[in-house]
């Protein structure tokens, strides 16, 4: 971490941001995802649900990491079951590797305790299941159903990963998000 007393947290409705967290957050996703980026992510059409809360990572003024988050009632084997999930997960390029999604992360699992969440669930890259799995996360087997305009599909584009929060986290069977994927 470059210089911890700096950084400050800002977890709260997306409904809450202000004009200022916007501009911070335009200004953060278009230096992580420029067109010619957006133009070659296999997930380009996959349309997102938009997140609940957001978590914002500030250095100073400075909107360095970012996390959306989400709580759902989704269906576990069947049985209705609330979950949590993160999404939009990006770090300003130019300060990766310092910690800062890292320290999101856990920020948003001690989120999740506080919510009564049975477990969390995100989707990745291949290249990113050993930064989660080094946070704790763990690989889903099982099938993602999820709802795309068209109808509910079984999501295959990226890897499933789950975190145990107050129940086990599932390996296997079928979760699906009764929505749409974040
Ligand atoms: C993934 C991302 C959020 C990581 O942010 P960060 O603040 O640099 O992450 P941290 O500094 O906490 O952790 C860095 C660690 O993750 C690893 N890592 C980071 N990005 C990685 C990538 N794209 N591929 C593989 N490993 C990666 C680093 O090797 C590092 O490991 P180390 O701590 O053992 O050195 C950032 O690279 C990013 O914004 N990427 C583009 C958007 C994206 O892909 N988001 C994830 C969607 S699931």
């Amino acid at each position: 971490m470059s210089n911890s007393s700096s950084l400050s947290f800002d977890l709260k409705p997306a409904s809450d941001l202000t004009p200022d967290d916007k501009e911070a957050l335009r200004i953060l996703v278009a230096a992580v995802y420029p067109p010619e980026v957006i133009d070659t992510r296999p997930v380009r059409h996959v349309t997102w649900c938009l997140p609940q809360w957001r978590l914002l990572v500030w250095d100073e003024k400075r909107l360095v990491s970012h996390i959306g988050i989400v709580i759902r009632e989704a269906k576990l084997d069947g049985v209705l079951t609330r979950i949590g999930g993160i999404g939009g997960v990006m770090t300003s390029p130019e300060v990766r590797g310092q910690g800062y999604a890292t320290i999101a992360i856990r920020r948003a699992a001690v989120f999740f305790d506080e919510n009564d969440i049975a477990f969390a669930l995100l989707v990745c890259r291949n290249n990113l299941v050993f930064f989660y799995t080094h946070l704790g996360w763990q690989a889903f087997n099982g099938t993602l159903l999820v709802e795309q305009p068209g109808g509910t599909v079984s999501f295959t584009l990226n890897k499933t990963m789950v975190l145990p929060i107050t129940d086990k986290a599932p390996q296997k069977g079928s979760i699906d998000l009764c929505g749409l994927p974040w």
